[in-house]
């Protein structure tokens, strides 16, 4: 039978994620039409709650783009970078320098700021780069996956106003898991997806956008069309999608959200990420030769980075992969290309715990430990 074979595995990786049991369960739920009343049950309750997980200002709109969290950048790009408009992209890592991407590929007249791997966004730097390149459009990452570094999301977005830019976010593997700070920071718009924190399968780009953008973009030609915030403002406003959603995914995400918001509650949730993070830090410390690679005062609530031991290698990490499989868990051996560039420059290979979503505290204690077993055993 089809699916008889398929590992049921504990996902430590970065995203996809570990499911609930009811999360799961939900997918059952019956199918709906999405311009039909059915939708509103689905979708009313699902922006209020997304509302109240941000803590998003009243006047924003909270949209759901098909596709992942790629597709809700790129709507940023196509809707908020004018051509006249010059756009600089903040890197920490490889998601920085896939906003960058994004921007030479539609077209933008884009330049690239770039820290370090595991460095976070220096604001000396970035204040320099601003008065370098008089940015109208800034974008950066609230918390980097590839790197395991999380950025200062009000002071960046303060000093990028300073200078009279605007500030995009791409908060794809935090939301959920810490505070988007989106009332204290005010981005023209805070982009983020399911399948991280909110502990959802992929399948759908959030994005929380200001009135100002939403005012900004009326004078950007060339909108797209999935990509254009104001046609996606038009459906938000009844609490629909521009096109067909996932309606597996809607249910299941419906059932989440209200179990974050009035089961966990949103302040457990983000206490239970640190704690996972300190477990992390702590773990590491009683690991001979390893080390946490992201830069102090930088490391992220939802995912940890760990500069591996004199001898460990990525050859020897794809084996730690599957020993661990064997244990039942995804490990997840590092980012492939900043790993492979790590080891060409003559440094440690680094691996990455997700310890993001519903995974628990206890969860993650067993699989630490069974980790550090096959780490110094290998
Ligand atoms: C910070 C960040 N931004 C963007 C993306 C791209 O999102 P997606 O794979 O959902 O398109 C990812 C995916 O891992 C990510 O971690």
């Amino acid at each position: 039978m089809i699916g008889s074979d398929f590992a049921e595995l504990q996902l430590f990786i970065t995203g996809p994620i570990l499911l609930r049991k009811e999360v799961r369960e939900a997918g059952l739920l019956p199918e709906f039409g999405h311009r039909d009343a059915e939708n509103e049950k689905r979708f009313g309750p699902i922006m209020e709650n997304l509302r109240k997980l941000a803590g998003a200002p009243e006047d924003y709109e909270v949209m759901i783009f098909n596709g992942s969290g790629t597709n809700v950048l790129e709507a940023s790009v196509r809707s908020l970078v004018a051509d006249g408009d010059k756009v600089l992209n903040v890197s920490v890592g490889a998601f920085g320098d896939l906003y960058h991407k994004l921007a030479v590929v539609n077209g933008k007249n884009a330049v690239q700021l770039k820290f370090d791997y595991g460095c976070g966004i220096d604001l000396e730097r970035l204040e320099q780069a601003l008065e370098d390149h008089a940015p109208d459009i800034v974008t950066f990452t609230h918390n980097e996956t590839s790197t395991g570094v999380v950025n200062d999301v009000p002071a960046v977005c303060s000093l990028i106003r300073k200078y009279g830019a605007k500030p995009i976010v791409d908060a794809v593997s935090i939301f959920g898991g810490a505070p988007s700070t989106i009332l204290e920071a005010r981005p023209l718009m805070y982009c983020t997806s399911t399948q991280k924190s909110l502990g959802l399968p992929a399948g759908f780009g959030i994005g929380f956008v200001s009135p100002e953008a939403l005012e900004k973009a009326k004078g950007v030609e060339n909108r797209g069309y999935t990509t254009d915030i104001l046609a996606q403002a038009d459906k938000a406003r009844k609490n629909q999608t521009l096109t067909t959603p996932n309606g597996t995914l809607a249910n299941q995400m419906c059932v989440q959200l209200d179990y974050i918001v009035n089961d966990e509650t949103v302040e457990k949730r983000f206490a239970r990420h640190e704690q996972m993070r300190d477990m992390v830090h702590e773990w590491a410390k009683t690991m001979e030769g390893y080390s946490l690679f992201a830069q102090e005062g930088f490391r992220s609530p939802t995912v940890t980075t760990i500069k591996t031991a004199p001898g460990m290698t990525v050859e020897k990490l794809k084996q730690v992969k599957e020993i661990m499989r064997g244990y039942g868990y995804l490990f997840d051996p590092g980012y492939g290309k900043i790993n492979k560039e790590l080891e060409d420059n003559g440094h440690q290979p680094i691996f990455r715990i997700g310890h993001m979503a519903d995974i628990t505290p206890d969860m993650l204690a067993e699989y630490l430990k069974i980790l550090g077993k096959v780490l110094a055993e290998i």
